[in-house]
């Protein structure tokens, strides 16, 4: 079983028709953007990583020896029960974490403190309440020193490719749950990360709308791709987004059991691919991986079997 992937096996950059950038044409974009992701390093390198918690008798070995590579434009979803150190790798990759063992590298590069190629998007909503939806993406500026006038108007425009352009004005609290995803999403990509770390950011919102959020977040992935390591706890939602699903086993001392392609078209869209034959055979196969590690991870967590 492999966990590691070569830059050279990286997917193939389509480009849906139609879409186009700054003046620039999809065919041309994405051939070089192909080209020049063949010349770069693997977004992101786990290699021999182990993270621990706690001290003495109270330390806690989350994960060891991970070993995990992806390429720039990647797809990747990490699954796994609960508390097996999903986030946790997030955490190290970002750089708000230092393993205990082994080496995380972004670009090529060692991580040491917050990698800037890093977008994250958490699980918790990260708006400020006090702050508008425009204010709350043009904010994700604020650190690059763009002047006031042009935040505003790049958050304007990003507001707009979520779809959220009349909402711009509004707060946080008068926005629904999917509505303030979208603009967490904005205020992610605002800054242009290379790497997209999203730790179950659709996790609070009912089936239909995470089905949708999953499909804007396609066409905005597809559109410029990006490399993006996502977590979920829905097997269907990682097989529907992903170029790769990561299977991790329960904890303490969590590895990746599994490492399966999803070898399935694009464009997709949620609700579609889910009904292709080889969505359920790939959905089966990787439950399969699946099901012992959430066994044991329940058992352990109610104290063991009776
Ligand atoms: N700061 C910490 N101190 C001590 N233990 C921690 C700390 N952070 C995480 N852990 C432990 O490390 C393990 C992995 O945690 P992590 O949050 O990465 O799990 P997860 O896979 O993201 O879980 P979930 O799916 O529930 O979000 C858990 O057992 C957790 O209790
Ligand atoms: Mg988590």
């Amino acid at each position: 079983m492999r966990h590691r992937r070569g830059v050279a096996q990286s997917p193939p950059c389509a480009i849906p028709a139609g879409l186009r950038f700054a003046g620039q044409s999809a065919t041309v974009r994405a051939r070089s953007g192909q080209e020049n992701m063949l010349l770069m390093p693997p977004a992101v390198e786990l290699v021999q990583v182990s993270v621990a918690f706690g001290a003495g008798a109270a330390r806690y070995v989350a994960v060891e020896g991970v070993d995990l590579t992806f390429a720039p434009g990647e797809f990747v979803a990490i699954v796994g029960p609960t508390g097996c150190g999903k986030s946790t790798l997030l955490n190290v990759v970002a750089g708000l974490l230092k393993p205990a063992a082994g080496v995380a590298r972004v670009q090529g590069a060692d991580v040491a403190g917050i990698s800037r190629a890093c977008g994250y998007l958490f699980q918790q909503d990260a708006l400020m309440p006090w702050k508008t939806a425009r204010d709350n993406v043009a904010v994700a500026l604020e650190p690059q020193g763009v002047p006031q006038g042009e935040a505003q108007a790049r958050a304007q425009s990003w507001l707009k490719r979520v779809g959220l352009a009349a909402f711009g004005e509004r707060y946080p609290h008068q926005l629904s749950g999917g509505q303030r995803k979208r603009v967490a999403l904005a205020q992610m990509l605002i800054r242009d990360p290379q790497i997209l770390l999203m730790d179950e950011p659709f996790g609070p919102l009912d089936a239909r709308t995470r089905a949708l959020m999953g499909d804007l977040l396609l066409s905005l992935w597809s559109a410029d791709r990006k490399a993006v390591l996502f977590v979920t706890h829905d097997l269907e939602e990682a097989i529907s987004l992903a170029d790769r699903v990561i299977v991790m086993s329960a904890g303490p001392r969590a590895k990746i059991v599994a490492d399966r392609p999803i070898d399935l078209p694009r464009p997709r869209e949620a609700n579609e691919i889910r009904l292709d034959p080889k969505f359920h055979a790939i959905q089966r196969a990787i439950w399969e991986d699946l099901r012992a590690e959430v066994m044991k991870a329940y058992e352990a967590q109610s104290g063991g079997r009776s």
